[in-house]
């Protein structure tokens, strides 16, 4: 029997591509859960995904992260492909004969907005590739009926940083609509961004601080209260380039995470060894336990870099980012 040569099979045909950043929380995650306000700020690096035509049916791979789904919404299907097929449907339900492709420069469940990136990143996509286009408040939409398979119910933090793009302070009352507000550092911050390993979920450490806050629900009322003000000076101190002031916030705001049980030795490490090398803060980013830290430096080119060689000797993964 004579093997098809590669050339006879019809070629992929790329119909569309979308892009999205990965997000850093600067302050107030968990908190933002429960109505309180928060200050995220959107990546370099992120998420690029290609709508390529196929000839077996609805598809994801993301040949970085090693994974491969069908899309479908159904109960034996990873919740990568779940997530994906709500986006495919709400975007571009004509497409069927399609595969997602991702690249990305950022590592997955690291607390770095991953997930969002790549929701965002996707629904981009088959809009291009349907030859549509959507308003933010659309993606928001659509990319939450995603997230909602990763999260079970996200305060929409992620998201809002990950479509709007630049520093946000972002707050969403209980039960209402989210209230977003660009912020403007008068110069660029440099941040260095740190991690040693996946984080457990984000579903799983925003229900974990749920069932230990109703065991402790005055302590962590009190806690939760605390990194919303903290989040709240930071906006003031970040539109005043005041480093200091707010490097200090995130120290404190990262002890407050620690009470709240979502730190974990390495990033406690992580956190430490900052300090020690000159971070003017540093505090684990998004859900915790495990992922990523989050340090502010003074900008200093030497600086910066001796930072993130101290933190690769440790044996982290870390990288620098300006964000305005
Ligand atoms: C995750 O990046 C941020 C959390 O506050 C969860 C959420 O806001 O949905 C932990």
């Amino acid at each position: 029997m004579l093997t098809p040569h590669p050339g006879d099979r019809p070629a992929r045909e790329v119909l569309g591509h979308g892009e999205a950043p990965g997000k850093v929380i600067l302050l107030g995650e968990h908190s933002v859960v429960y109505g309180h306000p928060a200050i995220a700020a959107a990546l370099s690096r992120g998420v690029r995904v290609s709508i390529e035509s196929n000839d077996e049916g609805p598809t994801f791979r993301a040949p970085r992260w090693g994974v491969a789904t069908v899309l479908a919404d159904a109960p034996d299907v990873a919740p990568l492909g779940v997530a994906l097929e709500r986006v495919r449907r709400a975007v571009a339900p004509g497409l069927t004969r399609v595969a997602a492709v991702a690249e990305d420069r950022l590592p997955l469940g690291a607390g770095l907005g991953s997930s969002a990136a790549l929701t965002v990143a996707t629904a981009r996509a088959f809009a291009a590739a349907a030859g549509t286009t959507l308003t933010a408040e659309r993606l928001t939409q659509v990319c939450h009926l995603a997230e909602q398979v990763f999260h079970g119910n996200p305060s929409g933090v992620d998201q809002a940083t990950v479509v709007h793009g630049g520093i946000l302070r972002f707050q969403r009352p209980p039960g209402g609509t989210p209230d977003l507000r660009a912020l403007k550092p008068p110069q660029p911050m440099t941040l260095v961004v740190a991690l040693m390993r996946p984080h457990v979920g984000t579903k799983e450490a925003v229900e974990g601080l749920r069932a230990r806050r109703e065991r402790h629900k005055r302590t962590f009322e009190a806690l939760l209260h605390e990194l919303g003000a903290l989040a709240q000076d930071g906006v003031a101190l970040l539109e005043q380039a005041d480093w200091a002031g707010l490097g200090e916030r995130m120290d404190l705001a990262h002890g407050l995470l620690h009470a709240l049980g979502v730190s974990s030795d390495d990033l406690d490490q992580l956190v430490r060894l900052g300090r020690n090398h000159g971070a003017l803060g540093a505090k684990l980013t998004g859900a915790g336990i495990g992922g990523a830290v989050v340090m502010l430096t003074d900008g200093d080119l030497d600086h910066t870099r001796r930072l993130v060689l101290a933190l690769r000797a440790h044996g982290a993964q870390a990288f620098s980012t300006e964000v305005v």
